[in-house]
């Protein structure tokens, strides 16, 4: 995008969705709670995030809330002690949460296992002092190549614990880049599993890890965890490798929780890199525990009766805060699946929500987008009576798949929250809360504490309705507090684009209700003949045809108008492809947006190209 510039908005998304006032009378936020807090916020934002912090058990408090002498370098509760794992854990053993499910799994083949908060307590006590036995101490690095398994949760909070620092790496990447990871990160320890269960087959991942570790320099990895979960044969190195079960076998099941400064670190994840290279962010015990915590209760407005399920891989930013982290600090019982959603058929993923009675579940929308391929007769053949909220993150929701979601699922009772954050914010930044009016396809407002913006490329805010860069003005506590690699050059990006402001990397505007549209990533805004539009509005407009499932567009060059869109779409089920359906999706666009949108041409595809976090890769399609 060019950077003086604003966006132009074609797609006016009328429809609105007021809470039902059960929802109302229920709410442990409620509009005028959300309103003080904003106004907190407001003027003391320091005031609003002690507040949250105060909810919290911390070995020692601190002498700030926030330190921005450093500036952009942002420090958090700064001479503070505390571990996250106290949280998540020991302060529930205190308490009736003693004896509730922390942790329910399900496996792909249908096999089960769960974890009270007693339990799971004893479980990372041991696997901490296996991880000390292994000569881990406070500081050092542990990667995770983990499918979803308890064990990966359990060696998460072990580190954690001991003030090891956890890096996970998802089990769908591939020995190369598991090597990259391993030579950036030099992790002490990898922790992995023989195999998984995906879509009916079983997933070597030791062998990865033995290719994986092949040639990597001295010192990495003196360790290797091995948990048993597929069966499968696999090679045992034994000066170097050992089975999760011989390890924790003898273990103690107590082991102290580390006293750490709140601005130590507690994991690095590398962002996703739909555009540019994955950059490893840090995020540190106290700050991210605050954020976390906060957002997670207020966002899906948690009650003691809740059964919570983000359906995110752990290998991800969703994973962390709002499969482990959050669900843990807030003391609820967190779901976890270990397969693929459409197998052994596409109605798994409802099958799960009627067994557990899952009363929240949290998303992407790609994931809605695949199931909705499929119509309601899935859907139809359970129960879904204890939904209550709804949520998504990762992408922009088209209002298609939202109001898929919100009548086929919800059945119009659940409101589905849009959720807007990255890797970089630890936590849930703009978003709507259960008692918001909701707009299909908006993220609504930024949550209180969270100073967000649409602007120019010079800071200006830009009119309602005109699109421009996302941008936070003001720090927030689970911001990331430090970078692998260069940290000057990474602070730069964020901080220095538009001086002053942390830069998002994503275009959106504001209507005049100053609800918040995300319009997709900077990067791939579309000019065509000097109008710039953000490619989630041809996206969405092309998936609001009944018979599209999913769509993508990329700008392609053209010598007159120097950029046309190209689309390419997945259909629904049993959908044929036709020359006239190509024709009809072309006039489609046109009647949606106007004449502006110039398409040259539709491709329909069985899949579209997709990170493994199921984001569009754009930069392929336009290769
Ligand atoms: O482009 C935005 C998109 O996902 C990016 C962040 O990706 P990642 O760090 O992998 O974290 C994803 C999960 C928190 C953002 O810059 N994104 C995230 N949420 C939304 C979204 N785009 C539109 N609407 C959302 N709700």
């Amino acid at each position: 995008m060019d950077h003086k510039e604003t966006l132009d908005s074609l797609l006016h998304e009328m429809r609105v969705f007021r809470p039902l006032p059960q929802m109302l009378i229920d709410a442990g936020v409620n509009p005028q709670d959300l309103r003080a807090a904003r106004e907190l916020a407001d003027i003391d934002l320091c005031a609003y995030w002690e507040e949250a912090a105060e909810e919290l058990d911390w070995f020692t408090k601190w002498d700030k809330v926030c330190d921005s002498s450093d500036a952009p370098h942002f420090r958090w509760f700064t001479g503070a002690r505390c571990n996250i794992v106290y949280n998540a854990l020991d302060r529930h053993i205190e308490t009736v949460n003693k004896n509730r499910l922390a942790l329910i799994w399900e496996g792909e083949p249908g096999d089960s296992r769960q974890y009270t908060y007693y339990e799971l307590y004893r479980a990372v006590n041991r696997f901490a002092n296996g991880l000390k036995r292994l000569g881990v101490t406070k500081g050092d690095r542990v990667v995770l190549y983990m499918p979803q398994l308890p064990e990966t949760v359990i060696s998460m909070l072990a580190c954690a614990r001991i003030g090891a620092v956890h890096s996970l790496v998802f089990s769908g990447f591939s020995a190369r880049l598991l090597r990259e990871r391993l030579c950036e990160i030099k992790p002490r320890v990898v922790i992995t599993a023989d195999g998984f269960y995906r879509n009916g087959q079983v997933i070597r991942l030791k062998e990865e890890v033995d290719r994986a570790l092949l040639s990597t320099p001295d010192g990495i990895a003196e360790s290797v965890v091995v948990v048993h979960r597929a069966n499968v044969e696999v090679e045992m190195d034994s000066a170097r490798d050992c089975w999760y079960a011989d390890l924790v076998r003898h273990e103690r099941p107590h082991a102290p929780a580390e006293i750490m400064a709140a601005d130590d670190p507690l994991f690095i994840l590398h962002t996703s890199g739909t555009t540019g290279k994955p950059k490893g962010m840090v995020h540190s015990h106290g700050g991210y525990m605050v954020g976390v915590h906060r957002t997670f209760k207020w966002v899906f407005d948690l009650k003691p009766t809740d059964i919570f399920w983000c359906s995110a891989d752990p290998g991800w930013i969703t994973g962390h805060s709002y499969l482990v982290y959050g669900p843990l600090l807030a003391g609820t019982t967190t779901v976890m699946y270990e397969g693929h959603s459409l197998y052994p058929q596409a109605d798994r993923m409802w099958n799960i929500v009627s067994k557990y009675g899952v009363t929240i579940f949290y998303t992407s929308p790609t994931q809605i987008r695949t199931l909705m391929r499929f119509g309601h007769r899935y859907p139809d053949q359970h129960d879904l009576s204890t939904l209550r909220i709804l949520g998504a993150v990762g992408e922009p929701f088209n209002p298609e798949a939202w109001l898929w979601l919100y009548e086929i699922i919800g059945k119009g009772q659940c409101p589905v929250l849009d959720t807007w954050w990255q890797t970089e914010t630890g936590m849930i930044m703009i978003s709507p809360m259960p008692v918001s009016v909701l707009k299909p396809g908006s993220v609504t407002r930024p949550l209180p504490g969270v100073d967000a913006d649409v602007v120019d490329s010079e800071g200006n805010p830009v009119p309602a309705g005109k699109g421009g860069f996302l941008v936070i003005r003001k720090p927030w506590p689970a911001m990331f507090s430090d970078v692998l690699g260069d940290r000057a050059e990474v602070m730069d990006h964020y901080w220095n684009r538009i001086p002053g402001m942390f830069y998002a990397g994503d275009v959106a505007r504001k209507d005049e209700d100053g609800y918040f549209w995300i319009q997709g990533r900077a990067d791939d805004v579309l000019n065509i003949s000097g109008h710039r539009i953000g490619t989630a509005e041809v996206e969405s407009a092309l998936a609001s045809h009944p018979h599209v499932a999913e769509a993508v567009v990329v700008g392609v060059p053209d010598k007159i108008k120097g950029q046309v869109a190209k689309g390419y779409v997945t259909l629904k089920h049993g959908v044929e492809r036709t020359d006239d359906l190509h024709r009809e999706l072309k006039e489609h666009i046109r009647r949606e947006l106007g004449p502006i949108v110039v398409v040259r041409a539709i491709e329909f595809c069985d899949d579209l190209p997709k990170t493994s976090s199921g984001k569009i890769l754009r930069t392929a399609l336009k290769e």
